[in-house]
């Protein structure tokens, strides 16, 4: 079995090792355009030796952000202020990943530091869009429904966004179908209420996440990887769990995408959810062996051995840190001393290596 730090392949994409930047939103932007804060953030860990830097969820249509700040990849403005900061992480050797999203009913909200509530059309938001017209919690605004007409701008929305993620020279792109938002929505039998083609049966439900699958493998080419994220349940009675989610990663897998990514919750505001060291590792074991697929594993993984251990004990294929790396940029760095590994550092940094 390899470790954490061996290298891995998946088509036509290396990484230099298996110690993975998980996306996470900074709410920075202006009109969705990345900017120096971005590359900071992408860069200081792709220099602090991660194998794979992913954007933050980047919204496939203005009304698909999360908040007026979030970064979005519907025009050429934003594509070539990704170009430079792919540059960078490339340069650094880590593999450039993107996270496309839409944040369904979940969009038009604060900042979390200014208290994450709806913003009102007055204060600038929007409103949101969904399976169904069920609003999020109580104070968050019923989502406009969609219709079978608007699921086919969104699938070309997202196939638009892919086509801009690789011309400006990412090598990975993700799909965000976890945490509550609008891809997820459609998959959860208590979000999605519909009756017609996108929603009815388990087939239904998931039948938007294939549409925005395959046409994204189309519009990336078959170099390229493809990952999911999924949320594996979402801890409330009746809604999606893991079952579902083995169901629906072996037509993944058949569709063309190479890895799931898996954490869990986000769609239901009563989740009855209990974090721990590692909490979601046993997920995507499960994903891994039952939908035979390659998984990566994140949630409250800080320790190099525990990181090495998930890898090497066929939990999954890759572990994705989040928070630990707002701390330390250069967790990898540390992780490869704890673990007698050696690893290249940047040689302006050579006479600080230990
Ligand atoms: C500030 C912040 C922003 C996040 N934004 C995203 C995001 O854009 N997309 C996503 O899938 N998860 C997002 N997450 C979740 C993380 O990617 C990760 O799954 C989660 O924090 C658990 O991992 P950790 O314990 O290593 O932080 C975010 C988490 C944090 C702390």
């Amino acid at each position: 079995m390899p470790g954490l730090f061996d290298p891995l392949r998946i088509r036509g994409v290396e990484f230099r090792n298996r110690a993975w930047m998980s996306p996470m939103c900074q709410y920075s932007a202006d009109d969705g355009v990345p900017n120096d804060w971005h590359l900071v953030h992408l860069g200081a860990r792709a220099q602090g030796g991660v194998g794979l830097a992913m954007v933050e969820a980047t919204a496939v249509a203005p009304e698909g952000r999360i908040s007026p700040w979030d970064l979005g990849l519907w025009n050429e403005q934003q594509q070539a202020a990704f170009e430079r900061i792919v540059r960078f992480v490339v340069e650094q050797g880590a593999t450039p990943a993107i996270q496309l999203a839409h944040a369904g009913r979940k969009a038009s909200t604060d900042r979390p530091w200014q208290g994450g509530k709806p913003v009102s059309e007055a204060a600038g938001g929007w409103v949101p869009v969904g399976p169904s017209a069920i609003a999020y919690n109580e104070g968050y605004p019923v989502p406009h429904e969609l219709t079978v007409e608007d699921i086919a701008i969104l699938v070309e929305q997202f196939a638009e966004a892919a086509r801009r993620a690789v011309r400006a020279g990412f090598q990975v792109v993700e799909l965000h179908a976890a945490h509550g938002y609008l891809l997820h929505e459609f998959l959860s039998p208590l979000t999605n209420r519909r009756e017609d083609d996108y929603g009815g049966s388990p087939e239904g439900r998931r039948r938007v996440v294939r549409e925005v699958v395959s046409a994204v493998r189309d519009a990336i080419g078959d170099q390229l990887a493809l990952f999911v994220r999924i949320s594996a349940s979402e801890y409330v009675e009746g809604g999606w769990a893991l079952e579902d989610s083995v169901a629906l990663s072996a037509e993944l897998k058949a569709l063309g995408v190479d890895l799931v990514d898996v954490s869990s919750g986000g769609n239901l505001p009563h989740q009855s959810l209990h974090p721990y060291p590692g909490y979601q590792v046993p997920f995507s074991r499960a994903i891994r062996e039952r939908a035979d697929l390659p998984t990566a594993a994140v949630g409250l993984i800080t320790e190099p051995e525990h990181a090495d251990s998930i890898v090497a004990g066929g939990d999954a294929d890759a572990v994705l840190l989040g928070r630990e790396l707002l701390r330390h940029p250069y967790w990898v760095q540390d992780a490869a001393r704890a673990l007698r590994k050696e690893i290249d550092w940047r040689p302006q940094y050579l006479r600080a290596k230990r």
